[in-house]
């Protein structure tokens, strides 16, 4: 029996191989056959394989425990059966077994942990790589990709959902996949070697069984994501409509408010009761066809025994380990359904990083260096489109930047003044026409080199979650200390920083959000001094700053102007007054340039602008920007909706967690059954069907102990009564089942669901009555 065993858990983790691949694409039959199984573990080094070797052996022991448990548990049953009368023997026999069960434990214990560490493991370790080789092709691909695959594609989506999908995939799901189809075989084998007649019964009813599960596994997770879905759908009512809290209290809109956001909560509930249904349904239906079977079986077994064909614990064992066996597969389906999505997820980020490797002849790891870099730019009959629009920005677009002098763009927003600093940047290439530096036309020249030459401060500072020290160290990684400091010295940020309680080491938090729009500013400053560019780009650095913070800002940029070839794309003329040339564009073109003097007494659009802002700026001293930064404005006075939502959140807590230690301790079980009086009548019926359901179990017990009692009794005639009896008891509990089920499931369903929309709906209509200052408070403090 022993040797049977062994040669069969074996074989079946040797079938477990070959099926695997072929089950998920039965499951998976629409996905493109681009990702093999394979695929899933691309980014696998030895370790991984070693890792993954040693996780599905474990995974295959694990799996081929319970039947062997099962088996150990028929012997025992009959060893009890035939030694009742044997008293001495009976002992040594079951504590012999009692051992055995021991050992066992600790194999499963053992092979358990392999099984779910070592693949949790590997998981891990593949998924970080394929994350960063991800990123790192993403971040080869040039601009036009962020504007049009990216955008269209959602990478950040992609990055994190669908590595998530490939570490649940690897992590834990092909680990359970093995255990459970390691099972199934194991258990089958177990079946055909000691009962295959019962096996072959069981064989035909099991099915049934598992389709049932099945159905009610796969009903139940498409009706939970609707539920989920309309209370999503609720939540964003919500939300909708306490953001725009201003415009309801204005038009006096409460009580439509209310309203929506009932019928969305609604909805909700329709989708709650289905599934009340549906779980009622199909659990009872499940149990149900699990006692038919059972009654079936049984009597089956019963002919068997009585015939001398088998004993019962071996009929025990067989029919509980085909049982066993089809719950298994059930299991392990999930399982490969997870597999099948996560080797979609895969092939999707697989196909990024090739796609990255076959144009992997990217310009800028190769070209020349320039010894020694002038900074004269000359922009040569240069046509532009971006990528994603086919619109023209610049058409023969001619001019040159000496070399040390400070040049200036003006005009309209939308005219491609961050344009042109993009394309000095080799972020973009002309669509025809030649960009010149000192000469050499950009493409020949190295990336890396081109934008070492650059310092960039733009509208925006980019500040990364680190310490403020850091992110000027993103300037020139390698430059020590005193040089950072020095160079916020020079960019008037040293005096604030240094009153920072932890200095440098202050950290900015995401964004810089720790920091004010000036103070950021100042720290990206500081950062394109670190790296001394010889060309400095300066789009619209300070339009985002308060006229006070702009003051300062604007004297640091001025001190590290000076000795280099500056470009400076400004809002406000003002600011520009003192650079060499002011370049005006207008639809693409250089309109006007030359000095601030010349332009002004030439009368042309220069000057046309700068009186066009001195009015405006009369009129209204407030808006003083000349060029696109309203988006900005909008932007910092009203936070965003989110946010919001958490700050409202977070104050409520707050505002609950005080009253809780002040005065209301936390609630009471009698206070909660209390706040749910209104759905008692359901909660009792409810409580009916689970306590009739909960008695079907030991009933179901106390039958099988009385069918395996009289297997061991001398007379047919009595096993065959009594198997009769409880055959006919289980077809009874089978059909009172799903009404059971039904009642417990739909009425504590039901329940729940009343219980939360109406909890639901009065917090929100309740948050109404607080006046509008409530909100006015709580989205500002923090
Ligand atoms: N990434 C982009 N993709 C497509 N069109 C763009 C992109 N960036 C800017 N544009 C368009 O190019 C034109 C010039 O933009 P831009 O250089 O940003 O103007 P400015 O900085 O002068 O306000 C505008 O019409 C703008 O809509
Ligand atoms: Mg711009």
């Amino acid at each position: 029996m022993e040797e049977v065993e062994l040669a069969t858990s074996g074989g079946g983790g040797v079938n477990d191989d070959n099926l695997i691949p072929k089950m998920k694409q039965q499951t998976n039959p629409s996905k493109k056959q681009s990702g093999s199984f394979l695929s899933l573990f691309a980014a696998a080094d030895k370790i991984d394989c070693v890792l993954m070797f040693l996780g599905s052996l474990g995974a295959f022991i694990h799996g081929a425990t319970l039947p062997v448990f099962f088996i150990l548990f028929g012997r025992m049953i009959d060893s009890l059966g035939h030694l009742s009368s044997h008293p001495h023997r009976l002992t040594s026999r079951i504590s012999e077994h009692a051992l055995y069960l021991v050992y066992l434990g600790l194999v499963a214990l053992v092979s358990a942990w392999i099984g779910v560490a070592f693949w949790m493991q590997t998981g891990e370790r593949q998924t970080a790589r394929l994350r960063l080789k991800y990123l790192q092709s993403v971040l080869k691909k040039d601009m036009s990709f962020f504007d049009t695959e990216a955008r269209d594609s959602n990478i950040i989506f992609h990055i994190s959902s669908d590595a998530i999908l490939v570490q649940d995939a690897i992590g834990d799901k092909t680990g359970h996949a093995l255990r459970y189809l390691s099972q199934f075989f194991v258990g089958f084998a177990v079946g055909f070697t000691s009962v295959w007649q019962l096996t072959l019964l069981t064989l035909a009813v099991v099915p049934l069984i598992a389709v049932a599960g099945g159905a009610y596994t796969i009903t139940m997770s498409t009706l939970s994501e609707k539920g989920e879905a309309a209370y999503g759908e609720a939540g964003k009512v919500a939300e909708e409509i306490i953001s725009q809290v201003r415009a309801v209290y204005a038009f006096v809109g409460e009580a439509k408010a209310i309203e929506s956001y009932s019928h969305s909560l609604k909805e909700a509930l329709k989708q709650g009761k289905k599934s009340g249904v549906a779980k009622g349904i199909g659990v009872g239906l499940t149990y149900g066809l699990l006692f038919c079977a059972w009654a079936l079986l049984l009597w089956y077994a019963g002919i068997l025994v009585r015939h001398g064909d088998t004993n019962g614990g071996k009929a025990f064992t067989t029919i509980i380990n085909v049982i066993f066996s089809g719950f298994a597969l059930g299991q392990a389906a999930p399982n490969l359904a997870a597999i099948a999505k996560g080797k979609a997820a895969a092939a999707n980020i697989i196909s990024i990083i090739k796609e990255n490797s076959h144009s992997s002849e990217r310009p800028g790891d190769d070209g020349i260096t320039l010894p020694k870099l002038a900074g004269q730019i000359e922009f040569s009959e240069v046509c532009f489109a971006y990528p994603s629009r086919p619109h023209m920005v610049f058409e023969n677009l001619n001019f040159s930047v000496d070399a040390g002098k400070t040049f200036a763009f003006v005009g309209p927003s939308g005219s491609g003044k961050s344009t042109i600093i993009s394309m000095v940047q080799r972020l973009y290439e002309p669509t025809s026409g030649k960009i010149l530096l000192d000469g050499h036309d950009l493409k020949s020249l190295q990336l890396k080199w081109l934008r070492e030459q650059m310092g960039l401060v733009s509208q925006e500072p980019a500040l990364f979650a680190t310490s403020i020290a850091n992110n000027i160290l993103l300037g020139k990684e390698d430059a020590s200390m005193d040089r950072v400091i020095e160079a916020a010295k020079a960019a008037n940020a040293h005096s604030f920083v240094e009153g920072l309680p932890d200095g440098y080491q202050t950290q900015v938090g995401e964004g810089g959000t720790q920091l004010s729009g000036g103070q950021k500013q100042r720290i990206a400053i500081a950062r394109a001094v670190l790296r001394n560019p010889k060309i400095l780009l300066l789009d619209e650095a300070t339009s985002a700053l308060d006229a006070e913070s702009e003051l300062i800002v604007q004297r640091a940029l001025e001190k590290i102007m000076s000795n280099r070839t500056t470009i400076v794309v400004a809002h406000r003329l003002s600011t520009v007054r003192d650079v060499d040339t002011i370049m005006v564009l207008k639809n693409g073109q250089v309109v006007e340039s030359g000095t601030h003097v010349d332009l002004i007494s030439k009368g042309g659009e220069y000057a046309a602008l700068v009186n066009l802002q001195s009015s405006e700026h009369l009129s209204n001293p407030s808006s003083i920007c000349y060029s696109g930064s309203s988006r900005y404005s909008s932007f910092r006075d009203f936070p965003s909706s989110r946010r919001y939502d958490v700050e409202f959140e977070s104050s409520k807590r707050r505002e609950l967690q005080s009253s809780d230690q002040s005065f209301a301790p936390s609630p009471s079980i009698w206070e909660l059954l209390k706040l749910n009086a209104a759905e008692w009548p359901y909660a009792v019926l409810g409580s009916v069907g689970a306590i009739l359901a909960g008695m079907e179990a030991p009933l179901f017990a106390l039958g099988i102990t009385h069918i395996l009692t009289a297997f061991y009794s001398p007379h047919d005639s009595q096993i065959k009564r009594v198997v009769d009896q409880v055959a006919l008891i289980f077809v009874g509990l089978a059909v009172v089942t799903i009404p059971v089920y039904l009642l417990q499931h739909y009425f504590y369903t039901l329940m729940g669901e009343h219980l939360t929309a109406r909890v639901r709906l009065s917090m929100f209509s309740g948050s109404f009555i607080f006046s509008f200052q409530f909100y006015i408070l709580n989205a500002f403090t923090d």
